[in-house]
């Protein structure tokens, strides 16, 4: 079957590195969208083993629809009853950019007129009772007229690991904190530190990726409920990637923040993900001795100002912050913002900068590089 990685803009080359590190061959990669061959085998190592990706979809079709006849009869040739039985769940989700099919809730309404018509002739029953438990999320995405339709394998979002419970107000998905590690000069044998750590995401992302903890392994998928998955098959996978686990690898790894709150909830979280050796310091970056840092690679999410009146505030910070950074021997930085000016301020010119989105705000990864 086709199988689509969905991910944040700017995520794409990263996800498909993911999955060709899983040995499975990409298709076509669009703005947010992977399309991979792969079989239930695959799904389920996606759904397990990306660190990028949102969600994994197995793709049911993709057409041009300018009409809701075309709409539905489109729909309604498309294979269902393959995977939703006579009595599952099979909601329907719609967005539309830029198509003359412009209301979502009625397309919403469209296909699941034609799912249901077609699972009705197919299970030759009237009723559809959609109580068994199993749910088939299909999601429809239309695009200038052009329609990809799918079902949703994952459930919750991918970026959910099962390890925040609590957050701060500007929490960072861990699929893009996983990202911003993997775009990092960083490997398990230097030092990280993340100096604006928040609740934590960048440090334990890193810890994950060093002791190879896939980090799907202690959440649940909407497939596990799919009648059709093997469920040795299932324990199979889960298994071999906890038996992949690195727990030997030491972790160097160091937050600071000044809100002893926040850091509390970093703590709890390390704890879920099963790290007790993560350093956490309520310390005010200004008073970090960066003088003793050597070959570290810092990584951080330092707060934006996105108000109009915080704007000279942390321009004022980030100014501050490329003084005490200047202090440190050889070591790298990676951090993320929306300033377009932050190596100005920073007082140095970035090595790179890439754009990349946090929660729909367009940032900047910038790159200071060992020097
Ligand atoms: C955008 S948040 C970081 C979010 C984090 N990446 C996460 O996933 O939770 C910025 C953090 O910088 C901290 N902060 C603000 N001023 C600081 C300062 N002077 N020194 C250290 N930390 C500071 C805030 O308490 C906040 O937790």
């Amino acid at each position: 079957m086709e199988l689509i990685a969905t991910c944040a803009f700017g995520l794409e080359k990263l996800v498909q590195d993911e999955l060709k590190k899983l040995g499975l061959p990409i298709l076509k990669t669009e703005d947010g969208r992977i399309t991979f061959e792969g079989d239930e085998k695959a799904m389920i190592q996606a759904n397990l083993w990306l660190r990028c990706a949102d969600r994994i979809q197995i793709k049911m079709g993709e057409f041009q629809a300018t009409t809701f006849d075309e709409l539905f009869d489109m729909v309604g040739v498309l294979p269902w009853e393959k995977y939703i039985g006579k009595s599952d769940a099979f909601p329907v989700d719609a967005t539309s950019v830029k198509s003359i099919l412009h209301s979502e809730p009625a397309i919403q309404s469209i296909v699941k007129k034609s799912v249901v018509k077609r699972l009705q002739l197919k299970h030759k029953s009237e009723i559809l009772s959609e109580n068994s438990g199993a749910t088939y999320q299909i999601m429809v995405k239309s695009n200038k007229d052009q329609f990809v339709i799918t079902i949703d394998s994952s459930g919750d979002s991918l970026h959910k690991r099962g390890y925040r419970t609590k957050t701060n107000e500007a929490p960072m998905k861990e699929t893009l904190a996983a990202a911003m590690v993997k775009l990092s000069d960083w490997t398990p044998d230097r030092t990280l530190v993340d100096p604006f750590c928040g609740s934590g995401t960048i440090l334990i992302e890193a810890a994950l990726m060093a002791q190879n903890i896939a980090p799907g392994l202690n959440r649940t998928f909407a497939f596990e409920k799919w009648p059709w998955i093997d469920q040795n098959m299932f324990k199979n996978i889960h298994e071999e990637a906890q038996a992949e686990k690195k727990s030997e690898v030491k972790l160097r790894i160091y937050g600071f923040d000044i809100d002893a709150g926040i850091l509390r909830t970093a703590g709890g979280n390390a704890g879920n993900a099963g790290f007790r050796n993560i350093n956490f310091q309520c310390t005010d970056f200004h008073d970090i001795d960066f003088a003793k840092f050597e070959n570290t690679t810092f990584i951080c999410n330092p707060p934006y100002g996105e108000r109009l009146e915080d704007k000279p505030s942390v321009e004022k910070m980030y100014r501050e912050f490329g003084k005490e950074f200047a202090q440190s021997r050889n070591c790298s930085l990676f951090i993320i913002t929306p300033s377009e000016n932050f190596p100005q301020l920073f007082g140095r010119p970035a090595d790179k900068n890439r754009k990349l989105f946090n929660g729909g705000i367009k940032c900047y990864l910038y790159s200071f590089l060992s020097k």
